[in-house]
């Protein structure tokens, strides 16, 4: 374990999905601007995000992805129209949405999966300790999950992964996590990641889940990662990499959360 006093300040989420589970309603549209409630939930993940302080924003996004960035853009003509009708709760939501963190955008190009999606970052990132929020899992802003992720990984210098309890049934459909009680109160050490494993060969019924907060050395891993289930690059490889080494960014550790999350991915 190494400590690390490189706090985060950076945010990387990926957003390059085809989103096929929800067509015909993906046709033209991501997914990520799906509405939820009255916002469209990519606006969930990026409050979450400057909600802690982490007010720079790389989406890796791809083609047919264009609504997001005009999501998070100011629409000057429609803030005039607001101001001149006097609607002042709907001027102020358009414009919440543009005043939101500082956000990048970097094409991933070809589709080779969520750890090729998070090499994406490392030119924008740099050797700092960064967050990575999948839009698919939305957290219930009255929990801590990533500011609890955050301080771990402040403390211990690794990396750190979000895990939920499962149906042993469920299990196939996320990374899988073996771990080890370091006597330590809100985290755990992950001695084992396994991509999707079957029910009956997953070490655990612990799930990953899509809130990661990582050590820069998780590029360099990425560089080598060879394509992994499902041909993708997966980032859990390059997380087992990291989980089974020692040094400098090495350690992944893991948080149980029990809060409340909505996958959308599902729903
Ligand atoms: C990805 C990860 C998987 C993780 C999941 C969480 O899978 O590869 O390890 O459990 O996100 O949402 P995906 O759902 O993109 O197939």
């Amino acid at each position: 374990m190494t400590s690390n006093s490189c706090a985060v300040r950076k945010a990387v989420i990926p957003v390059a999905g085809l989103g096929t589970r929800f067509l015909p309603a993906t046709k033209a549209m991501p997914k990520e601007m799906l509405p939820v409630v009255d916002k469209p939930a990519i606006q969930y993940v990026v409050e979450e995000a400057v909600g802690v302080g982490l007010n720079d924003i790389l989406m890796i996004t791809g083609r047919n992805k264009r609504a997001l960035e005009d999501h998070f853009d100011r629409v000057p003509a429609l803030e005039a129209t607001l101001e001149a009708k006097g609607d002042i709760t709907k001027l102020d939501a358009v414009q919440a949405t543009s005043g939101l963190g500082d956000i990048h955008y970097v094409r991933q190009g070809d589709p080779k999966g969520l750890g090729h999606a998070v090499l994406r970052a490392k030119q924008h990132v740099g050797y700092e300790p960064f967050a990575v929020l999948l839009g698919d899992d939305l957290i219930d802003a009255r929990d801590t999950l990533l500011s609890d992720m955050i301080e771990v990984q402040q403390k211990t210098g690794g990396s750190v992964v979000a895990l939920i309890e499962v149906e042993p049934s469920q299990i196939s459909s996320y990374g899988c996590a073996d771990i080890e009680d370091i006597g330590e109160d809100g985290y755990v050490r992950i001695k084992q990641l396994v991509e999707k494993p079957a029910a009956d060969e997953a070490p655990s019924n612990l799930a990953v889940i899509g809130r990661y907060v990582l050590h820069p050395a998780v590029f360099d891993v990425l560089e080598h990662t060879e394509p992994g289930r499902g041909g993708e690059i997966q980032l859990t490889d390059a997380l087992q990499v990291l989980a089974a080494e020692e040094g400098e960014g090495r350690g992944v550790y893991g948080v149980v959360f029990r809060g409340r999350r909505y996958d959308t991915g599902t729903s």
